[in-house]
């Protein structure tokens, strides 16, 4: 998993933990919702928290390729994770770059691994560079980002990831083109991923299912900032990353809602997710200034290019929060 933990990529691991049929191989860090070094820390915590400091993370690129690095510390807070503090981890990232880390796993294991990728494509970019071989050395990628068709989330045609790093998000689409179809990346995008919108309801239903006794309230009158005090650990921490997300998408005009655009990816990259995909040959906007992130699909073959990626054409809101309450709850009774 590479990730930029910000509070949807955590809940995305914190899923991937809770799901005993996934190998979770290794977290690297790329720099995005937050700088790399805190996307680091952000991991080692979560994987503690989740019982699985054996989980190897690692950092690799500390700024995209070209531009500039831009974080957004009002979308998921200072340190990336909303309101929450989580406990500091007792160990440190890799000493490897997270590029050594990915190509070393791809080339041990050919066609067994799959890359999920919830953040820039900065560090996976830079992998493909290494090693051009890594999408046959893959069993498949799955990438949240892009925006087809739909407003965008960063300007208005382009989504985060592809904006943070609109070079990397070029070259990694340019690599994957002409793969097989079933071998093509699945990209989960905005136009799907914001029908996976979080409710406070929903956690409630966690807490729940983690046997707290105690009803979990995140209300939108609530003064803003407060902290949770549920009985189970996990919960709190899952309760002080919404809080903050669900503030900062009603500041938005998004209602007191949190678009979990990760989870869903994480959900379709573990195989317990529904969804329909179209492939399609996407181009990344990399020159024109205000259009820099945009991604277009040509899904109709008016380019003339081969096909490099199949797109999210339909998913199931209700049966991923069923998924996410049971798996997560499940994992946070058991951490206690
Ligand atoms: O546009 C949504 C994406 O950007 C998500 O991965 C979120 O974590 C941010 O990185
Ligand atoms: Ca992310």
């Amino acid at each position: 998993m590479d990730c930029d933990t910000g509070v949807d990529d955590a809940l995305a691991l914190i899923y991937l933990c809770s799901q005993p049929h996934v190998e979770l191989v290794a977290v690297t860090s790329t720099p995005g919702n937050v700088d790399a070094d805190q996307v680091a820390r952000n991991n080692l915590a979560l994987l503690e928290l989740c019982g699985r400091a054996d989980v190897p993370v690692a950092v690799g690129a500390l700024a995209p390729l070209r531009v500039p690095l831009v974080t957004t510390p009002e979308t998921h807070g200072p340190q990336g994770v909303g309101y929450a503090e989580l406990p500091p981890a007792r160990r440190a990232p890799e000493r490897r770059d997270a590029v050594d880390l990915w190509i070393d796993a791809a080339r041990s294991r050919p066609g067994e691994l799959t890359a999920l990728l919830t953040a820039p494509l900065t560090n996976f970019a830079r992998a493909l560079r290494a090693e051009p071989r890594l999408p046959e050395l893959l069993k498949g990628v799955v990438i949240m980002g892009g925006s087809f068709f739909y407003q965008g989330n960063t300007t208005p045609t382009a989504e985060w990831n592809m904006h943070v790093d609109p070079h990397a998000a070029a070259e990694v689409f340019a690599a994957l083109a002409g793969l097989p179809e079933t071998r093509l990346p699945i990209v989960c995008a905005l136009e799907t991923t914001e029908r996976i919108e979080m409710h406070p309801e929903h956690l409630a239903e966690l807490a729940a299912a983690a046997g707290c006794a105690v009803p979990e309230l995140v209300l939108p009158g609530d003064a803003e900032g407060l902290r949770s005090r549920a009985s189970n650990r996990l919960v709190r921490h899952v309760s002080d990353m919404l809080r903050f997300y669900f503030e900062f998408h009603r500041l938005y005009d998004q209602g007191y809602v949190a678009h979990v655009h990760d989870y869903f990816a994480a959900s379709v990259a573990a195989g317990t997710a529904r969804f329909a995909t179209r492939s399609a040959s996407v181009h990344v906007e990399t020159e024109a200034a205000r259009l820099v992130g945009t991604t277009v699909a040509d899904y109709r073959g008016l380019w003339g290019e081969p096909p490099n990626a199949r797109i999210v054409s339909g998913n199931r809101p209700a049966e991923a929060f069923a998924e996410f309450v049971s798996s997560v709850g499940a994992l946070a009774r058991r951490l206690g």
